[in-house]
């Protein structure tokens, strides 16, 4: 019974829109993630099912039933800020425990709960300290509690590990999709970070200016984007503005570049290519040149022109004394990928 659907779900200020017709499902313990850069609506769109803030349209239902204009403490949902909001002069129990005191849960019941969620979190020895007696990755994992402590239907989390080191945020987002999905708990996460996004959810909803792009798998957005906006924001992507000229793509540099153009929009303005599926081969005959080489220890990066198109091409670094290892700015190369690899988009 704790399916999320959100309906056409808008937010207007004055005579700007932060959201404009969200239209969304998510089934019951599924984890979906909202995307998108700085102001897109993402923060707007989950306080909207939070019920902090009104919607100027739209509806949202939690297990079935319209919550559109039910106070955030009739909505059953449990949320964590980015900033997580914990109150100071209280311990990290009673910090847990409000929640069910405002919903009246008795003594005995509460203590029990309290304990229960703090062990959820591994925390259950810090229940006397206060907040500022813990680290910033201990006080996240509070504000987590104290948002399940309340068993919600919907559990909603905005950028909850933006204020954490990059370390502690990778070991905190593996907690919470761990137990997301052992509670099997409907989860709608905000965040600006496709890695996070890619790493944590089921499914991305990628939001711009208020509207959502598109909705997929992480695989699915990857591998066949939508729009230039969705190829550009998940993950990396060589983006050529050109057209289709008989079997190939004429970038407006001029380069032809391969392509597969079975099943291409007719108004295909643009060439979408990963870096990464592109192969690089040394060859003094070879038209393209070398004209930066970043080594990233894992990979290495090579920015290549050719006919006045610069492609990013990413490669694994090759061992010490191959060849390719040797490769420098200014050497010849050719370049060559699976026709299959490229996608076609109409223009942005
Ligand atoms: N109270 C408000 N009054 C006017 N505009 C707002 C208000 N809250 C948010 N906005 C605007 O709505 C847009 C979406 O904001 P927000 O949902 O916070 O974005 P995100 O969380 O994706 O960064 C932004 O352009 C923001 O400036
Ligand atoms: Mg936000």
């Amino acid at each position: 019974m704790g399916s999320l659907v959100l309906e056409a779900l808008s937010k207007r200020y004055g005579s700007s829109t932060a959201v404009e017709r969200v239209d969304l499902e998510v089934a019951q313990g599924e984890m979906v993630a909202l995307l998108g850069p700085s102001g897109c609506g993402k923060t707007t769109t989950l306080r909207m099912v939070a019920g902090f803030i009104p919607p100027s349209g739209g509806r949202v239902l939690i297990g079935g039933q319209d919550v559109t204009r039910a106070p955030p403490y009739a909505r059953d949902t449990g949320m964590v800020f980015q900033s997580y909001a914990l109150f100071p002069h209280m311990s990290v129990a009673q910090n847990v425990a409000f929640g069910l005191e405002m919903r009246k849960v008795g003594r005995a019941e509460r203590d029990e709960r309290v304990m229960e969620a703090l062990r959820l979190v591994r925390l259950d020895h810090l229940a006397d300290r206060l907040p500022r007696q813990l680290s910033g990755g201990q006080q996240q994992r509070v504000a987590l509690a104290r948002a399940l402590v309340v068993n919600p239907a919907v559990f909603l989390l905005d950028e909850p590990l933006s204020n954490l080191d990059a370390k502690l945020r990778g070991e905190v987002r593996m907690e919470i999709r761990a137990l997301q999905q052992r509670l099997g708990l409907t989860t709608l996460i905000v965040t600006h970070d496709q890695e996070e996004a890619l790493t944590m959810a089921d499914r991305l909803v990628v939001m711009e200016r208020g509207r959502v792009r598109q909705v997929g798998t992480a695989e699915e957005l990857y591998e066949h984007p939508a729009d230039p906006f969705v190829a550009g924001f998940v993950g990396r992507c060589n983006l050529v503005s050109g057209r289709l000229e008989g079997g190939g793509f004429r970038a407006e540099s001029g380069a032809l570049l391969r392509c597969d153009s079975t099943g291409a929009p007719a108004d295909a303005a643009l060439l979408a290519l990963r870096p990464e599926r592109i192969r690089l081969d040394p060859d003094p005959a070879g038209e393209a040149r070398i004209t930066a080489v970043t080594y990233l220890g894992a990979q290495t990066e090579y920015h290549v022109e050719q006919r006045g198109t610069t492609l990013l091409v990413t490669r694994p670094t090759p061992p010490l004394g191959d060849p390719m290892r040797r490769l420098a700015v200014g050497d010849a190369v050719v370049l060559s990928w699976d026709a299959a690899a490229v996608r076609l988009l109409p223009a942005a």
